[in-house]
């Protein structure tokens, strides 16, 4: 399998791909039919967000059995048809361990709160006063952190939804039922992992409330988060596997060790700062406009940093969590393909490990929904009702979800112009939006200027330089007010990297005159008195000679 620096990751959120047996929801032999396309698309690892048995409160976030394949999803034989027939087209896959938490449905919590102390103390109880809570902490989802089970008169702790227990991880047990999780899949010839919000798993010794937050300053990060991942890594033998781990309000600093290669915890990390520059106060209830300098200032600080001490980004504007990056710093409508473009080469060309979720090779957009009865996502109904209840009329809060809510990367990927864009035979278990029409594979094949094509050329580009996976980075223009332009340098070339991320028409400095263009989302260049001009939302990238 390819080196995990030289290679693209292809996201796969499988109830919004393909449904291959008319039911609404998408399934793994729905993913296998598509196993051509994502060969034609060049990428080398499919990440599957997960299939395993769930009651699907957060669609598969919330796992009962980690060894056996929801039946909505297919079956453990559709698995492992769909490992071996990627690796035909030399594609890997990474499933996603979601360690922090599992189902409460799970056997473990079940035996919990049927008494067994041993499976008590393989998640948070905490005895207490039905009125007290343990600690103030808040769920990620809104609300407290903890909930009560009055017949053990205990509380256990969810960071997520009530139905989310989290697990103890100091408790040597726990950690050792997570090794045989990752080595049944191992076996059964998966290529990597990625392990969801992991730097939460690591909970502090004292119990106390937190008096200027939410809570997450005492777990994120927690005292023995690098020793649980290295133990992990270790005595699963994944270290030469491709892994990355979701790391939640992390810092710099940490997510260094965590993939720095001396370490032995993992290849990378995805972390979440240059996504909360539209968020006021850092509240993602409320909307701002995208802060762009200070997009760049964490962009441009994190990849200098992680490039001094070793560690490695995965880059990425979207998953199953974001919005469509397109209509977020985009401009979904009169710039749409530009602006797509121009997106993709901005972080593509970064020092890092490109990710690319199902659909944003194609440009889709939010789901344009006017109703709440439109939204599913266990998080977005509830803060509807929470921002309601502090203040907000119903018609702002359907704004904000329409901006925030994460049903929008949600919507099933658009195959065709088809009724249910080819998605499926049978209405959708989510609303398709109607841009589907002209937004979908089969056209974007056919158009040679597509988004589509626009991501293949990206991903073979990469292929075919080695500067960029392996050239170091600098960036300039800073201060600008729209231009994102950076340069990746390896042995005596340079590549030049320019994007205009507003629909200004901008003249910047002169160009060495020995430059080739590389790569542009307008068929030719401008240059004004011997200086580049920069278009709407225009993306250029030249090669030159290294200036030093
Ligand atoms: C991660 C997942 C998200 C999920 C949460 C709890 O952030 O990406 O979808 O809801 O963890 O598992």
């Amino acid at each position: 399998m390819a080196d995990y620096k030289t290679s693209t990751v292809y996201q796969i959120y499988p109830k919004s791909f393909c449904d291959s047996n008319g039911d609404g929801l998408g399934d793994l032999r729905g993913v296998i039919q598509k196993l051509d396309y994502i060969r034609e698309l060049g990428v080398d690892y499919i990440w599957l967000t997960p299939f395993f048995v769930s009651p699907q409160n957060d669609n598969g976030y919330d796992v009962a059995d980690y060894r056996a394949v929801d039946p909505r999803y297919g079956t453990m034989t559709d698995v492992e048809n769909l490992i071996v027939e990627a690796e035909k087209r030399g594609i890997g896959l990474m499933f996603d361990m979601v360690f922090n938490h599992t189902s409460t449905e799970h056997e473990w919590f079940q035996r919990a709160l049927r008494g067994e102390s041993k499976y008590q103390d393989y998640y948070i109880f905490k005895e207490g006063k039905p009125d007290m809570p343990p600690t103030n902490w808040v769920s990620k989802f809104g609300g407290n952190a903890w909930e009560y089970v009055p017949h053990l008169k205990k509380w256990y702790l969810h960071l997520f939804d009530k139905t989310q227990a989290d697990l103890n991880w100091e408790n040597p047990q726990v950690r050792e039922e997570m090794k045989d999780i990752i080595r049944f899949w191992k076996q059964k010839g998966v290529k990597g992992f990625r392990f969801d919000v992991v730097n939460l798993i690591s909970k502090p010794a004292v119990w106390e409330d937190d008096l200027d937050g939410d809570g997450r300053k005492f777990y994120t990060d927690g005292p023995h988060i690098h020793e649980y991942l290295k133990e992990l890594t270790a005595d699963t033998g994944i270290a030469e596997l491709i892994t990355v781990g979701e790391m939640s309000s992390t810092s710099l600093e940490n997510c260094i060790r965590y993939s720095n290669p001396a370490e032995k915890e993992l290849s990378m990390t995805f972390s979440f700062h240059h996504l909360k520059v539209d968020y006021k106060n850092g509240e993602k209830w409320e909307l701002q406009n995208a802060d762009f300098l200070k997009l760049k200032e964490i962009l441009s600080r994190w990849q200098l940093e992680m490039q001094a001490a070793g560690g490695w980004n995965a880059v990425f504007w979207c998953n199953h969590d974001q919005p469509r990056v397109v209509s977020r710093f985009g401009d979904d409508e009169k710039y749409w393909k530009q602006s797509a473009k121009m997106l993709a080469t901005s972080i593509h060309l970064l020092r890092g490990t490109p990710y690319i979720y199902q659909g944003e090779e194609l440009g889709m957009t939010n789901a344009p929904y006017t109703d709440i009865s439109q939204y599913r996502d266990v998080e977005s109904l509830n803060y509807y009702a929470i921002m309601q209840e502090n203040g907000k009329s119903a018609s702002e809060a359907m704004n904000i979800l329409h901006e925030r809510s994460r049903d929008n990367s949600r919507t099933p990927m658009q195959w065709s112009a088809a009724p249910n864009a080819g998605f499926s035979e049978h209405t959708p278990w989510i609303e398709i939006p109607a841009n589907s029409s002209y937004i979908n594979v089969e056209t974007e094949r056919r158009e040679e200027d597509s988004i589509l094509n626009y991501y293949q050329k990206l991903i073979a580009l990469r292929k075919q330089e080695r500067i960029i996976s392996e050239g170091s980075i600098s960036f300039s223009h800073l201060d600008h007010p729209d231009v994102f332009a950076y340069q990746r340098t390896l042995d005596r070339q340079s590549l030049l990297v320019f994007n205009n991320w507003s629909a200004n028409t901008i003249v910047l400095d002169p160009l060495p005159s020995d430059r080739e263009k590389i790569l542009g989302n307008y068929p030719d260049d401008r240059q004004t008195d011997g200086k580049l001009t920069l278009r709407p939302y225009e993306s250029i990238v030249y090669r030159v000679s290294a200036m030093n």
